[in-house]
Formats: structure tokens, C-alpha cells, sequence
């Protein structure tokens, strides 16, 4: 069970936006045994005078809208569900969702598993309010917050991975967000942009700290608590989305997304080599090994490409088509490789190296933009 403060002392001297300036937009998925304990909360520690509705948006298969409609009742402020019938995106999907239903000026996302102490409401908005800042983030990583609800090394250690790597990639982005994972965040209406965001799963923070680029951020500490009832919705698959989600945030420029067409395609080398080991061991003549375990190395590239760099322009062909002309493209470039260096190296007097290089350049970029135009495009 969790435990809650009373709202911050010296709230009063704050200015509070008019009322019902305040969303709060809270996903569930299958948490019946939870909304009463959470609008009891909410209740309890958001004072009279900042009042607020609560909006659920709901993906779940179990009576959960039904319970909130009952619990409705006995709330003093409004309560609204936006039940999904066809769910996109996840826990990102939903909440964007209720980004754009709210109407009011703040909205304070936060989960609907009692592990958000809605007291800590007041003070977000407050802050925002009193430092002008676009976004407030509850942090468990500044002083004072800590991540006591996070169960189990397993845990802590995955979510300080997902942090690390999502700061080593966006730097800029993230300065001044310690904690870019958290789920539980107040942000202005005005800094959300709703039609650029293409929410993956779990970490709406970060989609929004990415493409909506708020000016001013600020950070409140908070304690994660324990989950009231019931059990995580995470699972290994949402570790996989989130990965997408960060290759989607960061490949959405084309120079970004060529650079990652060249890490890829180096990285097709290892199985390129593992292949040709093993079909040489078998007694395959080099040459013909090196023409199969190409194929392999093409293989692996065009299932990471498809996964990271266009995950969302595949909707155009069919997967077969797509692979066809991939590996036909990849196959054309090491056929013209051979020529073009001879035609560097006889015709324009180049060195050998120098031809190579270049060649390899040339190629590289005929190919990406192949692959963008002829594979990924109508
Ligand atoms: N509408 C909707 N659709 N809600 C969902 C979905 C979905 O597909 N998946 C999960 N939710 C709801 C849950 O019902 C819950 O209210 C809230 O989103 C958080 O889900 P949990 O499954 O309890 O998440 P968690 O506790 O593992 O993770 C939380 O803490 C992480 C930090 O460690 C979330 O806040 C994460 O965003 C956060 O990164
Ligand atoms: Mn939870």
C-alpha cells in the first residue's frame, strides 16, 4: 500500500491557473482494482481551489470503464472515460490520445496504479507555473525522489540502461531531464504538438521532450510507490518497442537516418564472415561461399533496416517485394564495384586505395538513396 503527503506546505502563496485549468490524463489498462484507491487520492490531496478533471483513457478488456463510471459518482470533480475500442500505440498511443481530448491549460499525466502520488499535483503545477517552465517532469533520480516502488535489481538496472542510452542519444534534447523514463510529468498544452508525435509504447515523456521541444523545463522530486493492486502490463516485448522508439526518434532526419544505414550496413559483416567460415568448412569453393554468405549479410540487413530505419514507410509493398529489391540493390553494388574502381583507377589515374574509397562512398550513397526511393517509396 502506498503512502501519501499532504500537499506541499506554502502552496498558497502560488498563483493557481483559473479552474479547471487542469487535466489529468491518466491511461489504464485493466486496473479495476485500482481507480477507486486513485480518485480517493486524487480527492484527497488536490485542493478545492485548483480544481481539475480527471480523464482515463482506457485500452482495457476487463470492467474497468464500468468501475470508473460508479467511482465517478462519489468524486467532486469531473470524471470522463475515453474507452479505445481499437488501441494504437500503447500506453503512448492512449495518452496522446487525452493530450488531445484535454482542453484545459496544464495536463499532468501520471499512471493509473497508485504508484503517482497525486499529491505531488499542486506542486507540479506550481512549478510550472512560478518558473514559466513548458514541461514539469517528477523525477526519481534528483534529491529527494527515489524509485522505491521499482521492484527488484532487474528492474532498476534496465531502467538506469534505458535512461543512460536515451541521454547519450539525445543530449540536447534531454539536458535538464534526469528522468526521461518517468511517466508521471505536467505539461502545457500549448508546448504539445499533438500531429508530430508518433507515440511507441511506454515512454511518452520522451517522445514529447524529443519532438515537441519544450523551451524551459523543471524537475520536481518524487517516490515512486509501490503499485496498489494488481501487476506491471510491461512485458519483454514493450524492452523491444522502446528500442524502436529510439531508433524512430533519432533516424527522423534523413542525415541521421543515412548514418544508420551505414552502421547497419557494417554491422552485416559478422554474419557476412560467420557464413562464409562455415560454407568454406563445408568444402564450398570460395567464391560461391562468398556469393551465399553475401546473401546472409544482405538478410540481416534488411531485417534491421526494416525494423529501425523505415519501420513506417513499409505499408507501400509487400514484404517480398521489398526484400527482392533490396537484395537486388545490394547485389548491383558489389557487381558495379569492380568495374568502377577500374574505371577510377585506368580513366581518371587513381590509386588503387583512393579508387577503392571512393568507390565504396559512391556506391554506399546510390544504394541508400536506391533503397529510400525504390524500396520505400510508392
Ligand atoms: N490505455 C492504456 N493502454 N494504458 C496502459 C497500457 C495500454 O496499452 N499499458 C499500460 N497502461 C497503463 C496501466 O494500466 C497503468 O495505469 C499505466 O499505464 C502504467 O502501466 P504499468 O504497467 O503499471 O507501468 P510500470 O509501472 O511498469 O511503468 C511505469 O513506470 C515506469 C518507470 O519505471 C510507467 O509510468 C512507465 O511509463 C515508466 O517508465
Ligand atoms: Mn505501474
Amino acid at each position: 500500500m502506498s503512502e501519501y503527503t499532504a500537499p506541499v506546505p506554502g502552496l498558497d502563496a502560488v498563483e493557481i491557473p483559473e479552474p479547471g485549468a487542469v487535466t489529468l490524463v491518466v491511461p489504464t489498462f485493466n486496473e479495476s482494482a485500482n481507480i477507486r484507491q486513485l480518485l480517493h487520492h486524487i480527492t484527497e490531496s488536490v485542493p478545492e481551489r485548483m480544481p481539475c478533471e480527471v480523464l482515463f483513457v482506457d485500452d482495457s478488456t476487463d470492467d474497468t470503464p464500468e468501475v470508473i463510471r460508479e467511482a465517478a459518482e462519489d468524486c467532486p470533480y469531473p470524471v470522463a472515460v475515453l474507452h479505445r475500442e481499437e488501441p494504437v500505440g500503447g500506453l503512448g498511443g492512449a495518452v496522446v490520445e487525452g493530450l488531445k481530448a484535454a482542453g484545459s491549460e496544464w495536463i499532468v499525466v501520471m499512471d493509473g496504479d497508485c504508484q503517482h502520488p497525486p499529491s505531488l499535483v499542486p506542486e507540479l503545477i506550481a512549478t510550472g507555473e512560478r518558473t514559466n517552465a513548458g514541461l514539469v517532469v517528477a523525477s526519481r533520480y534528483i534529491a529527494g525522489g527515489s524509485r522505491a516502488g521499482l521492484a527488484g535489481g532487474y528492474r532498476v538496472a534496465v531502467s538506469r540502461g534505458a535512461t543512460w542510452l536515451a541521454k547519450a542519444l539525445f543530449p540536447r534534447r534531454l539536458h535538464g531531464i534526469s528522468d526521461p523514463m518517468s511517466g508521471f510529468f505536467a505539461i502545457r498544452r500549448s508546448v504539445v504538438t499533438a500531429d508530430a508525435l508518433k507515440p511507441l509504447g511506454y515512454k511518452i515523456l520522451l517522445e514529447l521532450a524529443v519532438r515537441s521541444r519544450p523551451r524551459q523545463v523543471a524537475e520536481v522530486p518524487f517516490v515512486f510507490q509501490d503499485r496498489y493492486a494488481g501487476e506491471s502490463k510491461s512485458t519483454a516485448r514493450e524492452g523491444f518497442r522502446f528500442l524502436r522508439h529510439l531508433a524512430g526518434l533519432r533516424t527522423a532526419s534523413p542525415v541521421a537516418r543515412m548514418i544508420g544505414f551505414g552502421l547497419i550496413g557494417a554491422s552485416g559483416f559478422v554474419p557476412n564472415l560467420v557464413g562464409l567460415a562455415a560454407l568454406t568448412g563445408l568444402g564450398l569453393h570460395y567464391v560461391l561461399a562468398e556469393i551465399l554468405a553475401n546473401q546472409l549479410g544482405v538478410a540481416w540487413n534488411f531485417l534491421l533496416i526494416e525494423q529501425l530505419l523505415f519501420r513506417d514507410r513499409r505499408a507501400h509493398r509487400r514484404w517480398w517485394d521489398r526484400l527482392g529489391r533490396f537484395a537486388l540493390l545490394a547485389n548491383a553494388d558489389l557487381v558495379l564495384r569492380i568495374p568502377l574502381i577500374a574505371l577510377l583507377v585506368d580513366r581518371f589515374g587513381m590509386g588503387a586505395l583512393a579508387a577503392t574509397a571512393l568507390a565504396l562512398v559512391m556506391t554506399f550513397v546510390l544504394r541508400f538513396a536506391g533503397t529510400e526511393a525504390l524500396v520505400y517509396l510508392p
